[in-house]
């Protein structure tokens, strides 16, 4: 049983940040420290993860919307997640790591795009009531250094067009609700090398093993 939620078996862990802030290279380091603990785990992500999570995500990603629109689409893709893919794992003692969760959605449709908070946290509620991530870990990189990183991209995506000011309050709002449950939340400052942010995730990971399997 998880220490840090102890109706459920597996641990879940989100990776957050702005575009460019080198979330992908930690993933797989994530999925590392779990599995040389003899963990099993599940790597996904929002939007997408399953079947039509996918196809919502190609939208999302690519076809020009309302914020409104956005941020329903990214809880219709939660759903299907939750469901599918994030619930059955957990509760069969399955670690679940997350390329992005609500909180994703609370700092790009909430912070960038303007949509409340309140309505946000009440499609929440509806969507995976009782649900969130027991680490969420976000690499914080100023703006200006997650462009320059973006520019050598060749195809943005839509997000990735968005200008240096949305990325200004998307990373307003990571930081806010970081500051708002710092126990769930480890942030990182991602303009250090990825070595140096791996170490810092790691330990912080076996960290909470430690507490977790203990129990
Ligand atoms: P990714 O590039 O990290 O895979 O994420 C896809 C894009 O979707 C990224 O630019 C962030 C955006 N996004 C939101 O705007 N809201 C959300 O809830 C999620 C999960 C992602």
């Amino acid at each position: 049983m998880s220490a840090l939620n102890p109706y459920r078996p597996g641990l879940f862990i989100s990776l957050e940040g702005i575009d460019g802030a080198g979330k992908s290279t930690q993933l797989q380091a994530v999925v590392d420290v779990l599995r040389a603990a003899d963990r099993e785990v599940v790597l996904t992500r929002e939007p997408g993860g399953t079947e039509i999570g996918e196809k919502i995500r190609d939208l999302l990603l690519h076809q020009t919307m309302r914020p409104a629109t956005e941020a329903l689409l990214m809880f219709a893709a939660r759903q299907e997640h939750v469901l599918q893919v994030i619930e059955p794992a957990l509760l069969n003692g399955v670690d679940v790591v997350c390329d992005r969760f609500t909180a994703a959605t609370l700092a790009y449709q909430g912070g960038g795009k303007g949509i409340p908070t309140e309505r946000l946290d009440a499609l929440a509620r509806w969507v995976h009531p009782g649900l969130q991530p027991d680490v969420i870990v976000l690499i914080d990189v100023p703006p200006e250094v997650a462009a320059q990183r973006l520019a050598q991209t060749r195809q943005r995506d839509r997000f990735e067009q968005e200008s240096v000011d949305f990325f200004v309050r998307v990373r307003a709002n990571y930081l806010q609700q970081a500051a708002a449950a710092p126990g769930r939340w480890l942030v990182v400052d991602g303009t250090q090398t990825p070595d140096s942010v791996q170490k810092i995730i790691t330990e912080h990971l076996s960290n909470t093993l430690q507490v977790v399997e203990a129990k």
